[in-house]
């Protein structure tokens, strides 16, 4: 943060002569090869927990990962996203405190971001040409989150092909309603995931997650279940990240990973609540121009939207 030294601006230290030495650094290894099919370079992308305290992207930079993010895909041109830099050392370690899993990420990298949905700048831009705003809670929250990650990977792979580390943190969802109210976040915008960049340390072996077999996921001609056999290539396929891998843990296997996320008492479900919370804190319910849903039990916080609807 602002009080490390500023990296030299040389991308995070690159030599690119030592591009099979990167083990640690993959995404190095583009600018080397200046390869112009990003494919092989994507396979060897990985994510970055462990970052040089010592080392920071300049602020220029940050613009400039970001501002290359803004090209990406937008729905119906409407760009329903902002980035909220959070500059602030005592606002990033609430935030850390929030995420209330180890995730010293947040406070160790050189920048941490806020990925927000945002259509509140959808509504103030309407109504400065006299439109009426209205949108369903659902609808703001599918399209807001698709045009919010697909900038987010834009930031992310031109961080990563500049030599940076980047991690995302979905651990903001643990007490999102909170991490609103640190960021001041108004009605209509939504963080949905952190985002980590800055320099990884070296020394520290940053391997790339496995992925399930290929044929799992693309679907030739039409949907089709993955087989016993396809199934059991997944688990064979993703199992390779524990033993010795840095993942560690070599007594866990990956059905226990799926069901801590995903089973009946998988931590995804139960920030459903939390979720919820903040739609209708951050004025998603009141966006689609009627009340509450039924079920609610929380009053909006009268003070934070005083602005009126998203
Ligand atoms: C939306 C999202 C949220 C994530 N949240 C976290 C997080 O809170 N902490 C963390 O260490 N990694 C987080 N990750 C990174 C994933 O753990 C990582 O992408 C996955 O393990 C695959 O590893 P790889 O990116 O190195 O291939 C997140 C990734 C995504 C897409």
């Amino acid at each position: 943060m602002s009080d490390r030294t500023p990296s030299t601006g040389d991308r995070a230290g690159t030599d690119h002569t030592e591009q099979a030495d990167h083990v640690d650094r993959p995404a190095l290894a583009a600018a080397a090869a200046e390869v112009p099919d990003l494919a092989p370079w994507l396979a060897r992308r990985a994510t970055v927990r462990q970052f040089d305290t010592d080392a920071e992207i300049p602020d220029d930079e940050v613009r400039a990962m970001v501002d290359a993010g803004r090209k990406a895909p937008t729905s119906g041109t409407a760009q329903m996203y902002s980035f909220v830099w959070i500059r602030d050392s005592d606002r990033r370690e609430r935030i850390h405190e929030l995420c209330s899993r180890g995730t010293v990420q947040v406070e160790e990298a050189s920048h941490f971001l806020l990925v927000c949905i945002d259509i509140r700048r959808i509504r103030l831009l309407l109504e400065h040409r006299d439109r009426e705003f209205r949108m369903t809670p659902a609808m703001g929250l599918l399209e807001g989150s698709i045009d919010a990650s697909l900038a987010a990977m834009g930031v992310m792979l031109a961080a990563e092909s500049r030599g940076y580390g980047v991690c995302p943190i979905g651990n903001i969802l643990n007490n999102l309603t909170e991490v609103a109210a640190t960021a001041d976040l108004p009605a209509g915008v939504l963080p949905i995931f952190g985002l980590c960049l800055g320099v990884p340390r070296h020394g520290e072996a940053t391997e790339n997650a496995p992925r399930v077999p290929l044929d799992t996921v693309l679907h030739e001609g039409g949907y089709r279940d993955a087989t016993e056999a396809q199934l059991d290539a997944c688990y064979d396929a993703m199992n390779e990240m524990y033993g010795d891998s840095v993942y560690g843990d070599d007594r866990r296997e990956w059905q226990e990973t799926l069901e801590r996320y995903w089973g009946p008492n998988g931590f995804m479900n139960r920030r459903e609540g939390e979720l919820l919370d903040a739609l209708r804190q951050q004025g998603f319910f009141e966006a689609r121009g009627i009340d509450e849903p039924a079920d609610a039990d929380t009053e909006p916080d009268a003070d934070r939207h005083a602005g009126g609807a998203a």
